[in-house]
């Protein structure tokens, strides 16, 4: 077996992330980490749903702006354009193409069930656009447009996963086997990072208060600092156990940057207080940053740099969703351009 063959043994695995701003700890210990470990013993696919992103109105300059950033974000935190297809999906075209034509096989029904639909249209009912009902249609293209073995999402993006699997089956079933059906990837480990202000809501972008919530760049001194006035209890003991969420999301958090099990911590805290223990969570957070921070400042300023990064991406990526959307195209009855 030559060494392309082996290669395409290994799963293919395939996420995407939206650009709606510099990532929180929490995206990063849920998900973009878990992206990076991947890339050792899978083929990945990573791709940043700019086209998702207009779903909501965006400013024009700020989107180019935060895509960009995103990109550059994504290799500061390891995801290595050498190992894995790394691309923006509005450079792809090839993923609204295959959308229209599953759009044909998605009810409406089906849609309007969608729990981030009905919460999405309740928050935005200004612009209920649709965008926003259809977006898990454009997801189910960015999916099997891959065919990919598994796709790692929170839990929030289960739900379309689950449709996407359910649009392909509906296709297969009338045309044979067309798209590979794939499993949705939702990881345990830290996958629920908390508000520091409110340690029973999720760490969040969009949270009211900047306390609550540490982003990967955010100076060394402000993560001190926000985790200095982390919410904890009343009482004094560092460890894990039901009731106490804020010391436990201390301690998920610590225990994810330093490796530390939550009985090592909980004795190496014995007997100190809360405000060491916090202290000492922001200092290794901010330690553990570090590195993030140094390369997203170098990559950010070199354009040419991240513009071959990202050609690279898009060409590679095209080549590669090209062969099922010629395959869908032809299953359906389109007629084909004859080849050059
Ligand atoms: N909808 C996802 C989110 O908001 C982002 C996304 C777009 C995605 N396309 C995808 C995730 C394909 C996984 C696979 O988080």
């Amino acid at each position: 077996m030559g060494e392309a063959e082996k290669k395409e043994r290994k799963p293919v695995i395939l996420s995407g992330i939206q650009p709606t701003g510099i990532f929180t700890l929490g995206n990063y210990i849920g998900a973009i980490r878990n992206w990076e470990k991947l890339q050792e013993e899978a083929n990945c696919i990573y791709m940043i749903a700019d086209l998702h992103s207009l779903t909501v109105r965006q400013d024009p300059a700020a989107l180019r702006q935060k895509i960009l950033e995103c990109f550059a974000l994504l290799m500061a935190l390891g995801i290595d354009p050498e190992k894995s297809l790394m691309f923006i999906q509005s450079q792809v075209h090839t993923h609204a193409e295959l959308s229209w034509v599953l759009s044909c096989y998605t009810q409406f029904g089906e849609l309007s069930r969608m729990t981030q639909f009905k919460d999405k249209s309740a928050r935005h009912a200004d612009n209920v656009n649709a965008g926003l009902f259809t977006y898990p249609v454009l997801m189910a293209a960015d999916i099997l447009i891959y065919q990919p073995d598994l796709v790692p999402v929170g839990g929030d993006q289960k739900q379309h996963v689950e449709i996407a699997r359910d649009i392909a089956l509906r296709f297969n079933g009338i045309y044979g086997n067309v798209f590979r059906i794939p499993e949705p990837y939702i990881p345990q480990v830290g996958a629920r990072v908390k508000s520091l202000a409110d340690p029973t809501k999720k760490m969040s972008k969009s949270d009211e208060n900047p306390n609550g919530t540490i982003l990967v760049l955010d100076p060394p001194e402000t993560i001190v600092k926000k985790f200095k006035r982390a919410v904890t209890d009343s009482e004094m003991e560092v460890v894990y156990r039901e009731g106490k969420d804020g010391i436990n999301n201390l301690m998920t958090i610590y225990s994810s940057v330093t490796g530390l099990t939550f009985d090592q911590i909980a004795h190496d805290f014995d007997g100190k207080g809360y405000g060491d223990f916090k202290t000492a969570v922001g200092e290794a957070v901010a330690e553990h940053l570090r590195p993030v921070r140094e390369k997203f400042a170098q990559l950010i300023q070199d354009k040419a740099y991240l513009q071959k990064c990202y050609t690279e991406g898009a060409e590679k990526a095209l080549a590669y969703s090209s062969r099922t959307l010629e395959k869908v195209y032809k299953k359906v009855g389109f007629v084909p351009l004859p080849k050059k």
